[in-house]
């Protein structure tokens, strides 16, 4: 499964992301976007049931942790960013959002467990992983 035609994963997504961010060419350009209202719609698939404390921002907690290792290709992590989006659809072709999560939680090779974030609830650690899959245009 490695020849996907963009067309394939365009669409709909991309307008959808792109709307709000255009401008946020990268991850290191997060500040424009950090408003964006994908924050509330995806807490919204998924709602914590019993959440003690406020959860964080998936673009704050990537911009803090993730970014490091994602934002530069550290240690062979994948990188985020548009330019990236047939990798990440791939990912989640071959493994599936919930794997994805599965290892962003626990860790795998270079991936610490919750990307370094270790105070960061699973429902925190999704939410990143759907923000980064959102970064990336990923579907
Ligand atoms: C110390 C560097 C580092 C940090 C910090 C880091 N990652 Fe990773 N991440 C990696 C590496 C390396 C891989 C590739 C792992 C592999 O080879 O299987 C990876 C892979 C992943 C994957 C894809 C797993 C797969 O199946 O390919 C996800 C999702 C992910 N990281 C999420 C996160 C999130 C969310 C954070 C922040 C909370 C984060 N990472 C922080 C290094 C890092």
């Amino acid at each position: 499964m490695r020849r996907f035609g963009p067309a394939l994963l365009g669409g709909i997504l991309v307008s959808l992301l792109l709307a709000g961010c255009g401008d946020a060419d990268g991850p290191g350009a997060d500040a424009p976007g950090a408003d964006a209202p994908g924050a509330g719609a995806s807490a919204a698939d998924k709602p914590a049931p019993d959440a003690e404390t406020v959860a964080r921002e998936p673009s704050a907690i990537y911009g803090r942790y993730c970014v490091n290792c994602h934002g530069t290709g550290m240690a062979g992590a994948p990188m985020v960013g548009p330019e990236h989006r047939l990798l990440w659809s791939e990912e989640i072709e071959e493994e599936g959002f919930p794997t994805l999560v599965k290892i962003a939680i626990e860790g795998q090779n270079g991936m610490p467990p919750r990307g370094t974030c270790f105070d960061c609830s699973d429902e925190e650690i999704e939410a990143t992983v759907l923000y980064m899959l959102k970064e990336s245009g990923a579907k």
